[in-house]
């Protein structure tokens, strides 16, 4: 069975590691695939770039390969010809909104979604968090890969120096 396994990823964390190395065990082949979240129209990280955080933080994994797209995730399932949608769920507000979108994924296409709960290390870690805690320059340790913390860091450090004005405080 192949897997698709959409998501923002504005930067990976930790904790999507913990999923898509799940995912790979789980699944004969599974594609991480970066997508826009029409909810957060202001990612920080080009997709491009995000992309390249995934291949360098789990490249490593041979039956995972990584895509950007555009679109809906059930139309990109389709193109890679994916038999079911992951998604990991931390809190109940994650439950909410993943099974609405399981839902909605379903009657669009047929294809089902499998949802994997975070592992308890991880459930308070979000992409959001990771942006604010790397923009005002603390520590990401532990909640992005190591392999690309340092990139992570630099970029949302350099992109929030750049786009503040120093108003002296
Ligand atoms: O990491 P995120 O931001 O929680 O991922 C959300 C994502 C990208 C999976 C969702 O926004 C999505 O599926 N976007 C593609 C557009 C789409 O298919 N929307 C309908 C979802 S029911």
């Amino acid at each position: 069975m192949i897997a698709l396994y959409p998501g923002s990823f504005d930067p990976v964390t930790v904790g999507h590691m913990d999923i898509i190395t799940r995912a790979a065990s789980l699944f004969e082949r599974v594609v991480v695939g970066v997508f826009h979240n029409p909810d957060k129209p202001s990612g920080a990280f080009p997709l491009k770039e995000r992309l390249s955080l995934l291949e360098i933080a789990a490249g490593h994994l041979a039956n995972v390969s990584f895509r950007a797209f555009s679109g809906l995730a059930v139309e990109g399932a389709r193109a890679c010809d994916a038999d079911v949608i992951i998604r990991g769920i931390r809190t109940a507000d994650d439950i909410a909104l993943e099974v609405q979108m399981a839902q909605l994924n379903r009657a669009l296409s047929g294809i089902e979604t499998a949802l994997l709960p975070a592992a308890p290390q991880f459930v308070h870690i979000s992409a959001g968090m990771v942006r604010q805690i790397g923009c005002l320059g603390g520590d990401l340790t532990g909640l992005v890969p190591e392999k690309v913390r340092p990139l992570v860091l630099q970029r949302l450090y350099k992109a929030n120096k750049e786009g503040v004005q120093d108003d002296g405080v």
